[in-house]
C-alpha cells in the first residue's frame, strides 16, 4: 500500500528540531529500488519515512523507533485511534491559559496524552521538546495567532502511513 494519493508528499505534522526534510530530495539518489522490510531508528519527525512511504519505496512493513516514549505513543494512537484522538483535538484552544493548563496537567489515558503531545508541539514556542530533570515539559507558550489549530486531513493521511509500521520505544546506545 502507498499513501501516494495523487503524488501528494505526505510531510511530517510535528516540528522536531533536526527533521530531515531538506534531505529527502537527494535520497533517492541512495535508496535501492527494491527492499523488503524498512528499518527507521531515530525516526523524530518522520520526514525520511513519510517521503519514502508516500512515494512508494517502503512497500512492507516499517520498524520505526525513538527513545522519546511520548513521540512513540503519539505515532501509536494516530496509527490506531486516530478518530478517538480526532475528538479530543477539536475541543483544543490555542490560548495561553488554556496552553499553561494543558502543560500542567498529567493525563493518564494514551489518547489524551497523545493529544497533549500534538496540542504543545503546535502551540508552544519552538515546538522543540524539551523537559526539565522531573520529567516535565518545560517549553514557553509560542503566541503563534494559529487561525487554524489541526489540519485533520493531513493528520489523517499521517495515520494511514503508519498503518503497516510498527513502533517502539528503543534507546540506541552507540
Ligand atoms: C533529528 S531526529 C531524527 C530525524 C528523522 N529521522 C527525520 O527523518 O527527520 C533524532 C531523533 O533521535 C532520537 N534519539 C536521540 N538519541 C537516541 C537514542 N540514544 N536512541 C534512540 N533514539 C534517540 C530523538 O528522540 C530524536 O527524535
Amino acid at each position: 500500500m502507498t499513501t501516494e494519493k495523487n503524488n501528494k508528499i505526505v510531510k511530517p505534522f510535528l516540528r522536531w528540531a533536526g527533521g530531515k526534510t531538506w534531505f529527502t530530495k537527494h535520497i533517492e539518489n541512495y535508496i535501492p529500488k527494491d527492499f523488503n522490510d524498512y528499518y527507521e531508528p531515530f525516526v523524530g519527525g518522520g520526514s525520511v519515512f513519510f517521503y519514502l512511504k508516500s512515494k512508494g519505496f517502503i512497500k512492507n512493513k516499517a520498524y520505526l523507533s525513538d527513545s522519546n516514549s511520548d513521540l512513540i505513543n503519539t505515532y501509536k494512537i494516530l496509527k490506531n485511534y486516530s478518530n478517538d484522538l480526532f475528538e479530543i483535538l477539536k475541543t483544543h484552544i490555542d490560548s495561553e491559559d488554556e496552553y499553561y493548563r494543558m502543560r500542567s496537567t498529567g493525563f493518564t489515558d494514551k489518547i489524551e496524552k497523545a493529544a497533549k503531545f500534538i496540542y504543545l508541539n503546535k502551540t508552544s514556542f519552538n515546538g522543540i521538546y524539551r523537559v526539565n530533570r522531573n520529567g516535565e515539559y518545560n517549553v514557553p507558550y509560542g503566541r503563534r495567532n494559529l487561525n487554524i489549530l489541526y489540519d485533520f486531513e493531513h493528520l489523517k493521511d499521517i495515520s494511514i502511513a503508519l498503518k503497516n509500521t510498527y513502533l517502539s520505544t528503543l534507546d540506541l546506545i552507540l
